[in-house]
């Protein structure tokens, strides 16, 4: 699809133009999307307070988020810990620092918000995220994976350094998550820590993140003949892949803020629409953005052979089911009135975004 077919595309989706917000923030692929022709929105989903405080807390965040991980990534062994051998922590900063929206730590944070729990330790929370997502990447990439060479603008871990390090990378990124949330920083209760440490495991391993990444190589046909998948098929892949990491992101803030059932079950749809929403906006950049503003390949997904919505519905029925996606948004946040607003504004980030 050609660029302005793509435009046009996104305004039937979205509506026409008549909110532009030029904003300049620090981190350059919060600002890529904010200073682009899609740094837009219909009033009628969004008013403009909402979309222009946006880009300044989503900044804000990210910076947090940047100073935590990189002290969680010091060079000083920690107690219990025998020694940080030097290549491996280099690594992990490469992997780990300087880059990347820091959009799951914004959703923990700003649920967390809704819910009256404190800053530092959703902050907190939301760094031992972020390691789980950075290890998920490094995995991501490998040659044996998705065979990549950038990543956030960089060489991806394993062409940096070297295959086995990368390895490590994940597994010692995803070790110091799990390390961090269970530290009394994240909240003064321990039942709420283990609920943390229990749902981020469920969350990242067999049924979440990496059983989603089993099914996406399987769906590439590697060990089976390839088959076509059906929609509900690749929905589930998706939603495992990346929306599980999402979700509990979302569902993280409420635990924190020891928001009652209903309320979670809210946060619940929420976590979920938006994660799917996510991955389908992963897709279609693939398929019509360049690896200069994604900082990753474009293209690969149709190479591999990967199982997407954008594949199975075309570009048009993707943008028609990231639209629906933002309304079931929307329609789990209307218990929290406007205290939600900054939640809907990341829901709209997620669908148009440019990196
Ligand atoms: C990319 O995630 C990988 C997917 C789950 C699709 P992001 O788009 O959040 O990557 P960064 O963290 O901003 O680099
Ligand atoms: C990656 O999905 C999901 C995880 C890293 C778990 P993709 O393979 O589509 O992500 P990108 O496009 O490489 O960032
Ligand atoms: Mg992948
Ligand atoms: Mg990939
Ligand atoms: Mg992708």
């Amino acid at each position: 699809m050609t660029a302005a077919a793509s435009e046009y595309a996104r305004g039937l989706v979205f509506g026409s133009i008549d909110a532009r917000v030029e904003i300049s923030v620090f981190n350059p692929l919060i600002s890529a999307y904010f200073s682009g022709s899609s740094a837009t929105a219909n009033n009628a989903m969004m008013n403009k307070s909402i979309i222009t405080d946006f880009p300044t807390q989503l900044a804000s965040v990210a910076a947090e988020a940047e100073s935590l991980l990189k002290r969680l990534l010091g060079d000083a062994p920690l107690d219990g810990e025998i020694s940080r051998p030097p290549r491996l922590v280099a690594a992990m900063r490469h992997a780990a620092l300087d880059g990347g929206k820091r959009l799951r730590p914004f959703l923990l944070v700003e649920t967390a918000t809704v819910f009256g729990a404190a800053r530092a330790g959703a902050l907190m929370a939301g760094a031992a995220l972020e390691l789980v997502h950075c290890y998920s990447l490094v995995h991501d990439d490998l040659p044996a994976m998705d065979d990549d060479d950038l990543r956030r603008g960089r060489p991806t871990v394993h062409k940096a350094f070297d295959e086995a390090t990368a390895i490590l990378v994940g597994d010692a990124l995803l070790t110091l998550a799990f390390d961090v949330m269970a530290r009394s920083e994240v909240h003064a209760d321990p039942a709420v820590r283990v609920a943390l440490v229990a749902e981020l495991a469920r969350a990242s391993g067999l049924g979440g993140m990496a059983g989603g990444q089993m099914l996406d190589l399987a769906a590439e046909g590697r060990f089976e003949p390839k088959r076509v998948m059906t929609e509900k098929e690749i929905a589930t892949l998706q939603a495992m892949k990346t929306g599980a990491l999402i979700r509990f992101a979302c569902c993280a803030g409420a635990i924190l803020g020891q928001a009652d059932a209903t309320a979670r079950a809210s946060i619940d749809r929420y976590g979920t629409a938006i994660g799917q929403a996510f991955q389908i906006a992963d897709d279609l950049l693939d398929v019509e953005g360049d690896a200069r503003t994604l900082g990753k390949a474009a293209g690969t997904d149709a190479a591999a052979g990967k199982a997407t919505l954008v594949a199975a519905l075309g570009t048009m029925g993707a943008r028609a089911r990231l639209k629906e996606l933002i309304a079931q948004s929307d329609a789990a946040l209307a218990p929290f009135g406007t205290k939600a607003d900054s939640l809907r504004a990341a829901a709209r980030f997620i669908a148009e975004r440019t990196t």
